[in-house]
């Protein structure tokens, strides 16, 4: 069994953490773990995931919507509920830290919930969307509306689009639909470009995101993985594995660049004690 809350051994951690010292391009891919200390379930959890719990062909496909617009759009408003309530907790600060300790980083996430943003992550480039937005289910054009979560865990028609009369439906990619050419362009950009990626908290099935770890690995970078566990991508695309949650793991890195980036060494005083916020 993983330790949900442990930390990775010490010297994988200090071979991360000058990897990411001597870096001058960073790319960092997130999925739903990274999430997970702030409340938001993952997908793949065998109890408490979202897909052991419902189906994804019910709810994330334009084929369902079709057939039950108040079913997908009840469980849509259900997770934006989620969302809302969320905080962005001390391994997405830890991000926005490093940020400012390294001349380039950007991170490119396949969560839908806004939470690197909120936590002031400058560059953040979204693959699967944003349940926060909105766009015309018959037209696809976006649509700017401010939509209130409402208290109920059940059905609720969708509101229609104010210029066609169709029904909004959240602006991310669901099952079968290609994701927005403009984000997997740059990320495949960022993939090839970075010195090193850090992969935090994906099981690395849904492609074409599980592909970018390979990707940057291929053009030279040092891949690390911070998960709770080994992923499909530890053994084929990943130099460097670090047990233990993100919001454990990443505070702890980010404190040990820190203190090389004070010239200290990664074990010096002067990187302890702050969580990276
Ligand atoms: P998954 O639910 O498939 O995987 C979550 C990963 O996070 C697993 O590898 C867990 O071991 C790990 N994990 C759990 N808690 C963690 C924690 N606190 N810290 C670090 N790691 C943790 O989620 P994704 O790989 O993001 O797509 O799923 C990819 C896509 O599948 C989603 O974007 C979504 C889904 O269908 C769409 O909706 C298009």
């Amino acid at each position: 069994m993983p330790d949900e809350a442990g930390t990775a051994a010490t010297p994988e951690l200090d071979a991360a953490a000058g990897h990411l010292q001597r870096a001058h391009s960073i790319l960092v891919t997130t999925g739903a773990g990274m999430s997970r200390e702030s409340g938001i379930p993952t997908f793949r959890g065998a109890r408490e995931g979202l897909w052991s719990r419902f189906d994804p062909t019910q709810l994330a496909t334009r084929d369902a919507f079709r057939e039950d617009p108040a079913r997908v759009w009840g469980w849509y408003n259900y997770r934006r509920g989620m969302v809302r309530a969320a905080q962005p907790h001390a391994g997405h600060r830890s991000l926005v830290r490093l940020e400012s300790l390294v001349p380039e980083l950007s991170i490119v996430t396949q969560n839908v919930d806004g939470l690197h943003q909120r936590a002031g992550s400058a560059d953040v480039v979204e693959l699967h969307g944003n349940i926060d937005r909105f766009k015309c289910f018959a037209r696809d054009h976006p649509v700017d509306l401010d939509i209130p979560v409402v208290e109920t865990t059940g059905l609720l028609d969708p509101p229609s689009c104010p210029e066609c009369g169709s029904p909004v439906r959240p602006d991310v990619v669901w099952y079968g639909e290609p994701l927005p050419a403009e984000s997997i362009g740059r990320a495949g950009d960022l993939a090839r470009g970075c010195d090193v990626m850090l992969v935090v908290g994906t099981s690395g099935i849904v492609y074409p995101a599980a592909g970018l770890p390979a990707l940057a690995r291929s053009a030279g970078a040092t891949v690390i993985e911070i998960n709770t566990t080994t992923s499909e991508l530890t053994a084929r695309a990943v130099d460097l594995f670090l047990q233990g949650t993100a919001g454990t793991v990443l505070p702890a890195l980010v404190r040990k660049v820190e203190g090389e980036a004070r010239g200290g060494g990664p074990d010096t005083p002067s990187g302890q004690g702050s969580d990276g916020a």
